[in-house]
């Protein structure tokens, strides 16, 4: 029984210890789950439903941590990202950009189409 404790602590205490350390990186498998309430929007893959949203696949991490960041603390508005960036945490809107720029993008040739 003592053991068994004493297991369970050093079982505790390492779950604290790795959860510490996964707090301070970006966890893409954590970004791809919080990403379902993005994908409304930005597509499932990070390219977007529609042309008025902007595409989020293959973006630079940092670029996705500012964005989000400002529409956070409101130094760059927005009527829709504003009210869904407020309630996430930094840990999420790191585990949210490092999703987005994992994503493998593959650039075409540019259109010769007139617009
Ligand atoms: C209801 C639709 C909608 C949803 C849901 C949504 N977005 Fe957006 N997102 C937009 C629109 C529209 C813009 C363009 C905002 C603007 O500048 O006016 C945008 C912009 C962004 C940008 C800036 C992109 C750039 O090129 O600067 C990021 C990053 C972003 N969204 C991330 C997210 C994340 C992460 C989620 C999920 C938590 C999310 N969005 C959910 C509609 C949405």
């Amino acid at each position: 029984m003592h053991y068994r404790s004493a297991a369970a602590i050093a079982f505790a205490a390492s779950v604290a210890f790795s959860g510490g350390s996964l707090a301070a990186s970006p966890d893409v498998t954590a970004g791809r789950h919080l990403a379902t309430i993005c994908a409304a929007c930005h597509g499932s893959d990070g390219m977007s439903v529609d042309t008025s949203i902007p595409n989020l696949a293959g973006q630079h991490y940092v670029y996705l941590v500012q964005q989000l960041t400002a529409f956070k603390n409101g130094s760059r508005v927005s009527p829709l990202m504003t009210e869904l960036a407020r309630p996430l945490t930094d840990q999420q809107i790191a585990d949210l950009s490092a999703y987005y720029a994992s994503v493998p993008i593959e650039v075409g040739k540019r259109s010769t189409a007139k617009h």
